[in-house]
Protein backbone atom coordinates (compact mmCIF):
# COMPACT_ATOMS: atom_id res chain seq x y z
CA UNK A 1 0.00 0.00 0.00
CA UNK A 2 1.18 3.51 -0.71
CA UNK A 3 1.58 5.97 2.15
CA UNK A 4 -1.75 7.67 2.69
CA UNK A 5 -0.23 11.31 1.20
CA UNK A 6 1.44 9.95 -2.03
CA UNK A 7 0.82 11.41 -4.87
CA UNK A 8 -2.17 10.58 -7.08
CA UNK A 9 -0.65 8.96 -10.35
CA UNK A 10 -1.32 10.22 -13.33
CA UNK A 11 -4.27 8.53 -15.39
CA UNK A 12 -3.67 5.87 -17.87
CA UNK A 13 -3.91 7.82 -20.97
CA UNK A 14 -5.77 5.33 -22.73
CA UNK A 15 -8.93 3.82 -20.87
CA UNK A 16 -11.95 1.84 -21.88
CA UNK A 17 -14.41 3.91 -23.07
CA UNK A 18 -16.38 5.83 -20.07
CA UNK A 19 -20.35 5.05 -19.89
CA UNK A 20 -22.29 7.40 -22.19
CA UNK A 21 -24.80 9.37 -20.69
CA UNK A 22 -28.77 8.25 -21.06
CA UNK A 23 -30.04 10.73 -23.73
CA UNK A 24 -26.74 10.14 -25.76
CA UNK A 25 -27.51 6.55 -25.41
CA UNK A 26 -31.22 6.97 -26.69
CA UNK A 27 -30.74 8.93 -29.42
CA UNK A 28 -28.03 6.99 -30.57
CA UNK A 29 -30.12 3.66 -30.20
CA UNK A 30 -33.31 5.41 -32.37
CA UNK A 31 -30.92 6.58 -35.08
CA UNK A 32 -29.67 2.69 -35.13
CA UNK A 33 -33.13 1.42 -35.10
CA UNK A 34 -34.01 3.57 -37.94
CA UNK A 35 -33.45 2.87 -41.74
CA UNK A 36 -29.65 2.26 -42.98
CA UNK A 37 -29.34 1.64 -46.70
CA UNK A 38 -26.81 0.02 -48.50
CA UNK A 39 -25.45 3.09 -51.44
CA UNK A 40 -22.84 1.67 -53.57
CA UNK A 41 -19.70 -0.32 -53.16
CA UNK A 42 -16.81 1.20 -54.09
CA UNK A 43 -13.59 0.12 -56.27
CA UNK A 44 -11.97 3.27 -57.17
CA UNK A 45 -11.41 6.74 -55.48
CA UNK A 46 -13.77 8.52 -58.06
CA UNK A 47 -16.29 6.29 -57.46
CA UNK A 48 -16.88 7.53 -53.74
CA UNK A 49 -20.23 9.26 -52.94
CA UNK A 50 -20.34 13.02 -53.11
CA UNK A 51 -18.33 14.30 -49.43
CA UNK A 52 -21.36 15.68 -48.40
CA UNK A 53 -22.13 14.18 -45.01
CA UNK A 54 -19.46 12.68 -42.05
CA UNK A 55 -18.53 9.39 -42.02
CA UNK A 56 -16.84 6.53 -40.13
CA UNK A 57 -15.07 3.24 -40.97
CA UNK A 58 -13.80 0.22 -39.98
CA UNK A 59 -10.91 -0.72 -40.62
CA UNK A 60 -8.75 -3.77 -39.33
CA UNK A 61 -7.79 -6.51 -40.43
CA UNK A 62 -9.03 -9.22 -42.67
CA UNK A 63 -11.20 -11.50 -40.76
CA UNK A 64 -11.22 -8.81 -37.61
CA UNK A 65 -15.11 -8.59 -37.60
CA UNK A 66 -15.83 -5.31 -39.42
CA UNK A 67 -19.16 -6.43 -41.50
CA UNK A 68 -20.34 -8.28 -38.43
CA UNK A 69 -19.91 -4.91 -35.68
CA UNK A 70 -21.94 -3.06 -38.99
CA UNK A 71 -24.20 -5.88 -38.44
CA UNK A 72 -24.51 -5.79 -34.85
CA UNK A 73 -24.74 -1.81 -35.05
CA UNK A 74 -27.58 -2.05 -37.16
CA UNK A 75 -29.01 -4.69 -35.76
CA UNK A 76 -29.31 -6.28 -39.49
CA UNK A 77 -27.53 -9.36 -39.52
CA UNK A 78 -27.34 -9.25 -43.81
CA UNK A 79 -26.37 -5.72 -44.38
CA UNK A 80 -22.92 -6.27 -44.75
CA UNK A 81 -21.38 -9.89 -46.00
CA UNK A 82 -19.67 -11.52 -43.14
CA UNK A 83 -17.30 -15.12 -44.01
CA UNK A 84 -14.86 -17.38 -42.20
CA UNK A 85 -13.03 -16.71 -45.41
CA UNK A 86 -10.23 -13.56 -44.40
CA UNK A 87 -10.77 -11.29 -47.64
CA UNK A 88 -14.76 -11.27 -48.25
CA UNK A 89 -15.52 -7.83 -48.26
CA UNK A 90 -13.48 -6.12 -51.43
CA UNK A 91 -14.90 -3.10 -51.71
CA UNK A 92 -15.41 0.26 -49.80
CA UNK A 93 -19.39 -0.29 -49.04
CA UNK A 94 -20.85 2.85 -48.20
CA UNK A 95 -24.08 2.58 -46.20
CA UNK A 96 -26.71 5.60 -45.65
CA UNK A 97 -27.27 5.73 -41.68
CA UNK A 98 -30.81 7.69 -41.43
CA UNK A 99 -31.43 6.08 -44.81
CA UNK A 100 -30.85 6.93 -48.90
CA UNK A 101 -33.09 10.77 -48.56
CA UNK A 102 -31.34 12.69 -46.35
CA UNK A 103 -29.42 10.75 -43.73
CA UNK A 104 -27.48 11.67 -41.18
CA UNK A 105 -23.76 9.65 -42.50
CA UNK A 106 -22.16 7.45 -43.97
CA UNK A 107 -20.87 3.30 -42.19
CA UNK A 108 -18.46 2.83 -44.48
CA UNK A 109 -17.00 -1.17 -44.07
CA UNK A 110 -13.95 -1.40 -46.01
CA UNK A 111 -11.82 -4.03 -47.10
CA UNK A 112 -9.65 -5.48 -44.63
CA UNK A 113 -5.64 -5.54 -44.79
CA UNK A 114 -3.28 -8.34 -44.17
CA UNK A 115 -3.37 -11.98 -45.37
CA UNK A 116 -6.53 -12.52 -47.53
CA UNK A 117 -7.61 -15.33 -49.52
CA UNK A 118 -7.49 -14.03 -53.03
CA UNK A 119 -5.39 -13.19 -55.91
CA UNK A 120 -2.43 -11.05 -55.46
CA UNK A 121 -2.89 -8.69 -57.98
CA UNK A 122 -6.59 -8.05 -56.61
CA UNK A 123 -5.64 -7.65 -53.02
CA UNK A 124 -2.77 -5.62 -53.86
CA UNK A 125 -5.49 -3.27 -55.64
CA UNK A 126 -7.74 -3.06 -52.81
CA UNK A 127 -5.31 -2.52 -50.33
CA UNK A 128 -3.88 0.61 -52.63
CA UNK A 129 -7.78 1.88 -52.76
CA UNK A 130 -7.73 1.32 -48.69
CA UNK A 131 -4.67 3.11 -48.33
CA UNK A 132 -5.72 6.21 -50.60
CA UNK A 133 -9.47 6.43 -48.76
CA UNK A 134 -7.66 6.63 -45.44
CA UNK A 135 -5.17 9.40 -46.46
CA UNK A 136 -7.24 10.87 -49.01
CA UNK A 137 -10.95 10.86 -47.67
CA UNK A 138 -12.15 14.44 -46.45
CA UNK A 139 -15.89 13.46 -44.96
CA UNK A 140 -13.73 10.69 -42.57
CA UNK A 141 -14.74 11.61 -38.96
CA UNK A 142 -13.14 8.88 -37.58
CA UNK A 143 -11.52 5.78 -38.42
CA UNK A 144 -12.26 2.93 -36.23
CA UNK A 145 -9.64 0.22 -36.06
CA UNK A 146 -10.82 -3.07 -34.88
CA UNK A 147 -7.99 -5.20 -33.11
CA UNK A 148 -8.86 -9.20 -32.31
CA UNK A 149 -8.66 -9.00 -28.80
CA UNK A 150 -7.21 -12.21 -28.54
CA UNK A 151 -4.79 -11.62 -30.49
CA UNK A 152 -3.74 -7.61 -30.00
CA UNK A 153 -2.01 -5.38 -32.25
CA UNK A 154 -0.27 -6.88 -35.27
CA UNK A 155 2.51 -5.11 -37.66
CA UNK A 156 -0.25 -4.47 -40.42
CA UNK A 157 -1.70 -2.41 -37.58
CA UNK A 158 0.88 -0.64 -36.80
CA UNK A 159 1.17 0.45 -40.58
CA UNK A 160 -2.42 1.38 -40.87
CA UNK A 161 -1.92 3.51 -37.65
CA UNK A 162 0.78 5.53 -39.21
CA UNK A 163 -0.57 6.26 -42.25
CA UNK A 164 -3.48 7.85 -39.90
CA UNK A 165 -0.98 9.57 -38.04
CA UNK A 166 0.51 11.23 -41.28
CA UNK A 167 -2.86 11.71 -42.60
CA UNK A 168 -3.64 13.23 -39.16
CA UNK A 169 -6.95 11.14 -39.28
CA UNK A 170 -8.63 10.75 -35.88
CA UNK A 171 -8.45 6.69 -35.29
CA UNK A 172 -10.13 4.77 -32.19
CA UNK A 173 -9.08 1.78 -31.74
CA UNK A 174 -12.29 -0.95 -31.15
CA UNK A 175 -11.31 -4.70 -29.75
CA UNK A 176 -13.53 -6.96 -31.11
CA UNK A 177 -14.94 -10.59 -30.31
CA UNK A 178 -14.40 -9.74 -26.61
CA UNK A 179 -17.13 -12.99 -25.81
CA UNK A 180 -14.26 -15.17 -26.75
CA UNK A 181 -12.08 -13.58 -23.80
CA UNK A 182 -11.77 -15.14 -20.47
CA UNK A 183 -12.61 -12.09 -18.02
CA UNK A 184 -8.55 -12.28 -16.78
CA UNK A 185 -7.21 -11.43 -19.93
CA UNK A 186 -9.27 -8.49 -20.39
CA UNK A 187 -7.39 -6.39 -18.83
CA UNK A 188 -4.46 -6.94 -19.67
CA UNK A 189 -6.31 -6.68 -24.05
CA UNK A 190 -6.44 -3.09 -23.34
CA UNK A 191 -3.38 -2.17 -21.26
CA UNK A 192 -1.37 -3.71 -24.17
CA UNK A 193 -3.25 -1.82 -26.92
CA UNK A 194 -2.88 0.85 -24.79
CA UNK A 195 1.13 0.92 -24.88
CA UNK A 196 0.81 0.93 -28.85
CA UNK A 197 -1.47 3.58 -29.16
CA UNK A 198 0.63 5.90 -26.82
CA UNK A 199 3.37 6.14 -30.13
CA UNK A 200 0.23 7.33 -32.10
CA UNK A 201 -0.57 10.82 -32.06
CA UNK A 202 -3.94 10.47 -33.57
CA UNK A 203 -5.38 7.68 -31.63
CA UNK A 204 -8.21 8.54 -29.57
CA UNK A 205 -7.95 8.08 -26.13
CA UNK A 206 -10.51 5.75 -25.43
CA UNK A 207 -10.51 2.15 -26.59
CA UNK A 208 -13.99 0.76 -27.14
CA UNK A 209 -14.27 -3.13 -26.21
CA UNK A 210 -16.76 -5.18 -28.35
CA UNK A 211 -18.40 -8.09 -29.17
CA UNK A 212 -21.13 -8.72 -31.83
CA UNK A 213 -21.95 -11.92 -30.67
CA UNK A 214 -22.93 -10.89 -27.24
CA UNK A 215 -23.65 -7.10 -27.81
CA UNK A 216 -21.41 -6.17 -25.67
CA UNK A 217 -19.78 -2.32 -26.04
CA UNK A 218 -22.77 -2.20 -29.27
CA UNK A 219 -24.62 0.92 -27.49
CA UNK A 220 -21.32 2.47 -26.37
CA UNK A 221 -19.96 2.66 -29.86
CA UNK A 222 -23.54 3.75 -31.60
CA UNK A 223 -23.47 6.76 -29.23
CA UNK A 224 -19.80 7.99 -30.58
CA UNK A 225 -20.90 7.73 -33.74
CA UNK A 226 -23.92 9.37 -33.08
CA UNK A 227 -21.83 12.03 -31.26
CA UNK A 228 -19.46 12.29 -34.22
CA UNK A 229 -22.90 12.62 -36.91
CA UNK A 230 -24.76 14.49 -34.69
CA UNK A 231 -22.59 16.65 -32.26
P1 LIG B 1 -12.98 -9.32 -44.17
O1 LIG B 1 -14.13 -8.68 -44.86
O2 LIG B 1 -12.60 -10.64 -44.78
O3 LIG B 1 -11.79 -8.41 -44.02
O4 LIG B 1 -13.43 -9.74 -42.65
P2 LIG B 1 -14.23 -8.90 -41.57
O5 LIG B 1 -13.28 -8.13 -40.72
O6 LIG B 1 -15.33 -8.13 -42.18
O7 LIG B 1 -14.79 -10.07 -40.62
P3 LIG B 1 -16.27 -10.69 -40.56
O8 LIG B 1 -17.20 -9.70 -39.95
O9 LIG B 1 -16.62 -11.25 -41.89
O10 LIG B 1 -16.04 -11.83 -39.47
C1 LIG B 1 -15.05 -12.81 -39.60
C2 LIG B 1 -15.40 -14.01 -38.73
O11 LIG B 1 -15.36 -13.64 -37.35
C3 LIG B 1 -16.80 -14.54 -38.97
O12 LIG B 1 -16.76 -15.95 -38.90
C4 LIG B 1 -17.62 -13.96 -37.83
O13 LIG B 1 -18.72 -14.76 -37.47
C5 LIG B 1 -16.59 -13.94 -36.70
N1 LIG B 1 -16.89 -12.86 -35.73
C6 LIG B 1 -17.04 -11.54 -36.00
N2 LIG B 1 -17.31 -10.83 -34.88
C7 LIG B 1 -17.33 -11.72 -33.86
C8 LIG B 1 -17.57 -11.62 -32.43
O14 LIG B 1 -17.81 -10.55 -31.85
N3 LIG B 1 -17.49 -12.77 -31.71
C9 LIG B 1 -17.20 -13.97 -32.28
N4 LIG B 1 -17.14 -15.03 -31.48
N5 LIG B 1 -17.01 -14.11 -33.61
C10 LIG B 1 -17.06 -13.03 -34.39
MG1 LIG C 1 -15.77 -7.73 -44.15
Amino acid sequence: MPPADAPTPPPLRFQPMAPPDAERLEAARKLFAGPCDFVKGVVAMDGLPAADRPEVCFAGRSNVGKSSLLNALTGRKGLARTSNTPGRTQEINYFALGGLEGGMGYLVDVPGYGFAEAPVAKVQAWQALLRAYLSGRVTLARAFVLIDSRHGVKPADEETMALLDRAAVTFQAVLTKADKLKPKDRDRAVEGLGRTLNAHPAAYPEVIVTSSESGEGIPDLRAVIHGLMAP
